[in-house]
């Protein structure tokens, strides 16, 4: 599927907890092709005409129902407004687009780390790298308890509870992902099965100090980055990042990048 703009129906729109939500869509043209780690492009409809489209990634996908699911926090006045979308209410999404995860060929053992909703671009990565044979460990890391809304769905995607820490110490490990992160890095390095590979994604300064504690063990490392975005097509270069190769633009270019080029 190339750049389609394609009509999008809601099925339900739930309230998950605090500003997290679900929503699941009928749009089987982006049920069909979206690849692990690419988003869509979403209309506002119920907005003025002249505000821009907002970037999503897709949490999950049903091939056989044509459905997808969007998980997203409210920020501000755009994804306020689509907490009041009921079912039956049609909206527009450009899509499928940017670079998806890349997974090296070899890789038998992976780690996914997310933070906040940054958990909701590697659902589909995480069901195509079991399917493909790859052991894969989770880490979640939220506020608190009852934003970990993706732990049960990371459960049953990878067959194992996910490592989960929250700030406030209400579940898991008190404290940021990345104890986590050094602790799996650790016991898979002395188990003799280190990763081969790990993507993360969620507020910076937890990409930036994660893929770092991943890159200096010698794994792989990719992230995928969020930018304000207005066109979302490579035209308008107001999503650019800074990499050791140049500026590049995150809606074309990214939003999945290797760690290792990014200046953060
Ligand atoms: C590739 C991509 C995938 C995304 N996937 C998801 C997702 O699955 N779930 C989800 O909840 N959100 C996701 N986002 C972020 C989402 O697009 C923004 O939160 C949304 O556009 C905000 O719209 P708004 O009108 O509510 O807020 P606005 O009023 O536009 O902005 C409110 C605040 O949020 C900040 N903000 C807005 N857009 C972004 C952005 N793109 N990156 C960083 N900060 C931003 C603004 O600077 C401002 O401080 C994704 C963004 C990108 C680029
Ligand atoms: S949003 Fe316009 S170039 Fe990326």
């Amino acid at each position: 599927m190339g750049l389609e703009d394609t009509s999008a129906r809601v099925v339900a729109n739930k309230h998950l907890f605090g500003p997290l939500y679900l929503m699941e869509l009928d749009c089987p043209a982006v049920a069909a092709n979206i690849m692990p780690g690419q988003f869509v492009h979403m209309a506002l409809p119920d907005r003025d005409a002249s505000v821009l489209r907002r970037p999503f990634s897709i949490f999950d996908r049903d091939e056989d129902t044509g459905h997808i699911e969007i998980l997203y926090q409210t920020v501000g006045a755009g994804t306020q407004a689509m907490t009041g979308w009921q079912p039956g209410f049609e909206t527009r999404m450009i899509g499928c687009i940017g670079r998806p995860w890349e997974v090296p060929f070899s890789t038998k053992r992976a780690l996914l780390v997310g933070g906040g909703v940054g958990a909701a671009p590697l659902n589909l990565l995480c069901q195509q790298l079991v399917d493909e044979g790859v052991d894969v460990d989770v880490i979640l890391g939220a506020q608190t308890e009852g934003a970990l809304v993706c732990r049960k769905r990371y459960e049953e995607a990878c067959g194992k509870e996910p490592r989960c820490s929250t700030d406030d110490g209400s579940f898991g490990r008190e404290g940021f992902a990345t104890v986590l992160v050094e602790e799996a890095l650790d016991a898979a390095q002395a188990a003799g099965t280190p990763y081969d590979y790990a993507a993360v994604c969620g507020p910076e300064p937890l990409m930036r100090a994660a893929s770092g504690l991943i890159m200096d063990a010698g794994v792989a490392c990719q992230v995928s980055l969020e930018r304000r975005m207005a066109c979302g097509v490579g035209a308008c270069l107001s999503c650019v990042v800074e990499t050791v190769d140049g500026r590049k633009r995150a809606c074309v270019d990214g939003p999945i990048f290797d760690a290792e080029v990014v200046v953060w």
